[in-house]
């Protein structure tokens, strides 16, 4: 994770909100208490006898030590997992197919993305992907570059971005900092936006989210999938 010292915090807040966007709203979001993550990947492992799971971006094995699969990969160029390597130089050498992916490495908008096509061709045709961070509930948690410690970046609008496409089923699920999920399906609710997503704010997202993320509640997760 990256280092930030104080200077570095200050000066980076200044900058966003001088010269990227200064909004004060903040968001309550209703996160399911004691069900996170892991357990909604055990949910999708048991469910649909998952046998091959990625994870971009492992930590301390926070998560990578929880799932109980027959085979598992870890990516990440610092610490955890099992793959020394940033996602993208992973992807350019890669071969294996995977039920399952978890993407929570670099929360940059344009580095989410990548690494949501990468896993989409790399993705079993009943596959799922699970996008962690998608709900930030205040403009420093999500500004990039990063100013705060407790970070969800721009996640978000990789998401509102691959819903304008016509090959992607994607939700949000209202858990644990909130997780996109993506299936290779038909768009059901396709997104259409009213200005170009290079354009899009923080304030967007607070004025939009339930509609550009498409949030469903676990219990509605649980009846589609
Ligand atoms: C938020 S942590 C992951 C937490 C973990 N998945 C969990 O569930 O607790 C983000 C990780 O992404 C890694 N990372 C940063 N850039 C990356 C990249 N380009 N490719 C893969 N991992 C990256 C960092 O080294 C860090 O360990």
């Amino acid at each position: 994770m990256e280092k930030l010292n104080k200077f570095t915090k200050i000066f980076r807040k200044i900058y966003y909100k001088l010269f990227i966007e200064n909004f004060k709203g903040k968001l309550n979001y209703n996160f399911t208490e004691n069900f996170y993550r892991w357990d909604l990947i055990e949910y999708l492992i048991k469910k649909n006898n998952y046998k091959n799971y990625l994870e971009i971006g492992c930590d301390k094995n926070q998560l990578f030590s929880k799932v109980n699969i027959d085979n598992k990969i870890g990516v990440d160029p610092v610490s955890g997992g099992n793959v020394r390597k940033t996602s993208d130089d992973f992807f350019k050498e890669n071969k294996s197919s995977f039920d399952i992916v978890f993407i929570d490495g670099l929360h940059t908008y344009e580095q989410v993305k990548r690494d949501i096509l990468n896993s989409v061709n790399f993705l079993l045709d009943e596959g799922i992907i699970l996008v962690h961070d998608c709900m930030p509930d205040s403009l420093g948690k999500q500004a990039v570059p990063r100013y705060k410690m407790q970070w969800n970046g721009n996640v978000w609008k990789a998401i509102v971005d691959l819903r304008q496409q016509e090959n992607l089923e994607i939700y949000t699920c209202e858990i644990d900092q909130g997780i996109g999920v993506i299936s290779k399906k038909k768009n059901t609710s396709i997104l259409k936006l009213d200005k170009p997503i290079n354009k899009l704010k923080f304030k967007d997202y607070y004025n939009n989210y339930k509609e550009y993320m498409r949030i469903i509640s676990l219990e509605e997760f649980k009846k589609i999938f």
